[in-house]
């Protein structure tokens, strides 16, 4: 890798978007411009199929992750039900739980991923009779337990969602994010791993969910079975998101390969990766003080926040014990 500055090049911040793809994005917007389809056309159908392709399941395109989560909130009627989640995680997760009518119940995470504990689910179901998990992938990687809490939940009738609003590009043996649990939900947020600026993925095993989530995104149409608003993505996102999909898996291999030149030797205390997983890397996550550092994934708890009692100590360790150094795209340095 040659650096042309002092700084190396994956340390300034970039959004994860290819340069080179620019052109081909053009002439999509071109097309969509000159055509009469701005939403609910073929590209959306296009990032779909190309999304399935990746995460081996039927895929639905969204505004955001915020209306993939509504629709699985109301397709597994959680309303006035328990649901938990971490307390280490944006707000997004826990706002999605009240907001689909369902009462959010904080669970503490493991101080090696940062993720949600199989035995915080265990204690969740035996005293809170919960009805649903959100389990979130922090940082890009998957959580170490995913495996566990998938089988405890399969045993115990509960539904498992996957919030992979970080998890673009991550896989666990070949498995990927959303395919553990029922469902899982991706954010295309600006910042993320791959980005349409905004925008959501919803995947499922289930063809029920996949079909309510398409009529959830739209208002209902046409039979208006299904009570949904408008989560629809318009089709210059998923002409980007197209794109973005074709380019991730060598997005995220330039970032693991920067991650073992170059941050694995620096840093001992980090998140290591169990075998067969690989991190998207949405975030290079260590555990000591680190300069530069990009700060961290979440230094407010969500209990804290939602004015909630209850005991996480592990969650206040990791919340006062990470920090994250920069990895961006940069594919013009190596
Ligand atoms: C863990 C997590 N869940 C959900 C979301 C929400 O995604 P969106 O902004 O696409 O609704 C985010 C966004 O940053 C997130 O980090």
């Amino acid at each position: 890798m040659t650096q042309t500055t002092a700084i190396p090049q994956f340390e300034k911040f970039a959004i994860g978007f290819d340069a080179r793809d620019k052109a081909r994005v053009m002439q999509y917007w071109d097309e969509i411009l000159s055509g009469g389809r701005w939403t609910e056309g073929d590209f959306t159908k296009r990032f779909e199929d190309r999304w399935s392709q990746w995460n081996g399941l039927p895929s639905v395109a969204l505004s955001s992750w915020a209306g993939g989560a509504m629709a699985c909130m109301e397709y597994f009627q959680l309303r006035g039900k328990n649901v938990l989640c971490p307390t280490n995680t944006f707000m997004a997760t826990p706002l999605a739980i009240t907001k689909g009518g369902a009462d959010v119940i904080f669970g503490d995470c493991n101080r090696e991923d940062l993720c949600l504990s199989v035995e915080a689910v265990q204690k969740a179901a035996a005293e809170q009779n919960i009805a649903a998990v959100w389990l979130v992938h922090i940082g890009g990687h998957l959580a170490f337990d995913t495996e566990r809490i998938a089988a405890f939940c399969a045993q115990k009738g509960i539904v498992l969602l996957e919030d992979c609003a970080h998890a673009h590009g991550a896989s666990w043996n070949g498995r990927r994010p959303g395919a553990f649990g029922d469902a899982g939900v991706y954010s295309f947020y600006a910042t993320k791993t791959v980005s349409t600026g905004e925008g959501g993925m919803l995947v499922s095993r289930h063809p029920a969910l996949i079909e309510f989530a398409r009529q959830f995104r739209n208002y209902g149409k046409f039979e208006y079975a299904v009570a949904g608003l408008n989560y629809r993505m318009s089709e210059f996102t998923a002409a980007l998101g197209l794109v973005q999909a074709e380019r991730m898996e060598e997005i995220t291999a330039w970032k693991n390969d920067v991650a073992r030149r170059y941050l694995d030797p620096k840093f001992t205390e980090r998140v290591h990766l169990p075998d067969g997983m690989i991190s998207g890397y949405y975030k290079y996550i260590v555990f000591e003080p680190i300069e530069p550092s990009t700060g961290k994934v979440y230094d407010q708890l969500c209990h804290q926040i939602m004015r909630q009692g209850g005991s996480f100590p592990n969650a206040e360790w990791v919340a006062q014990h990470h920090w994250c150094a920069p990895l961006y795209y940069r594919p013009t340095i190596g």
